[in-house]
């Protein structure tokens, strides 16, 4: 992939008639439909949105994996050989409402991983860390430690959302200097732990809106954005993609 991701993260968001109307108004705008930008719906719908951009270079992505590889008596799970089916090029891990919510720690999410990388559907690792975490210091400590589930893969196999915890729906954005200092240690922390020498993709999420995603997006580091709120809106969207096309 070359130049800088968009993924719209609907999270619990939406119905067969509120998504048809979102992705048509999306697939009528210049910026959105385009490759570099993918949508997470809930998995209920990801049959619908396969459709609905059959035609239309924006990706499919779901907002989870079962820790189940294969087929099995899981009821009620979906897992990475299902969704690759589904034609999803990616598969959100981690999201930290996952991490709080569903207590998903680093035991699972390692086999989330693993299952994932079993199929041709790349794993977002999202990492950040909490308010408290940030404040006593030990913020990029704690990020290492997410990243621990990473070591040793193929650089540029799995790539990593910085998500502070803080700043997811809250709209409050990290500042530029934090997210810099938090992508570069997140890249020498691959460099330095992970495999060959392919190009290590970090996307920023927490509060991207219109009014900030050009300065976000322009730092060197960033290489897009993963986009809560603001993807279920055209307009705000379709500024989001528009500043990221802009900075390839
Ligand atoms: P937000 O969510 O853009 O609404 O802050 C981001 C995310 O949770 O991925």
């Amino acid at each position: 992939m070359s130049g800088k991701l968009v993924i719209g993260n609907w999270k619990m968001h939406g119905s067969l008639a509120s998504n048809r109307n979102l992705v048509r108004g999306m697939l009528e705008d210049w910026w959105i439909n385009r490759k570099g930008v993918a949508l997470a719906s809930p998995h209920i719908y990801l049959l619908q949105l396969a459709d609905l951009l059959e035609y239309s270079p924006v990706a499919l992505a779901a907002q989870d994996v079962s820790s189940f590889g294969a087929d099995g008596a899981y009821t009620g799970e979906v897992s990475a050989p299902m969704l690759a089916d589904m034609g999803c090029r990616y598969a959100l891990l981690g999201h930290s409402e996952r991490r709080n919510y569903f207590k998903e720690d680093n035991r699972v999410l390692g086999v989330k991983l693993r299952n994932t990388l079993a199929t041709a559907v790349t794993p977002v690792l999202c990492v950040g860390e909490t308010l408290q975490e940030r404040e006593s210091g030990c913020h990029l400590q704690v990020i290492e430690q997410q990243l621990e589930i990473a070591a040793g893969l193929e650089a540029g196999r799995v790539m990593i959302a910085y998500e502070p915890v803080w700043a997811i729906g809250t709209g409050k954005v990290a500042t530029l200097a934090q997210i810099r200092e938090m992508h570069d240690s997140i890249k020498a922390w691959c460099l330095q732990n992970q495999k060959g020498s392919a190009k290590i993709h970090v996307l920023y999420g927490g509060s991207v809106k219109a009014d900030n995603a050009e300065a976000i997006l322009s730092i060197d580091s960033v290489d897009g954005a993963l986009v809560g709120g603001a993807s279920l809106d055209v307009g705000s969207f379709a500024m989001i993609c528009q500043a990221a096309d802009k900075l390839v």
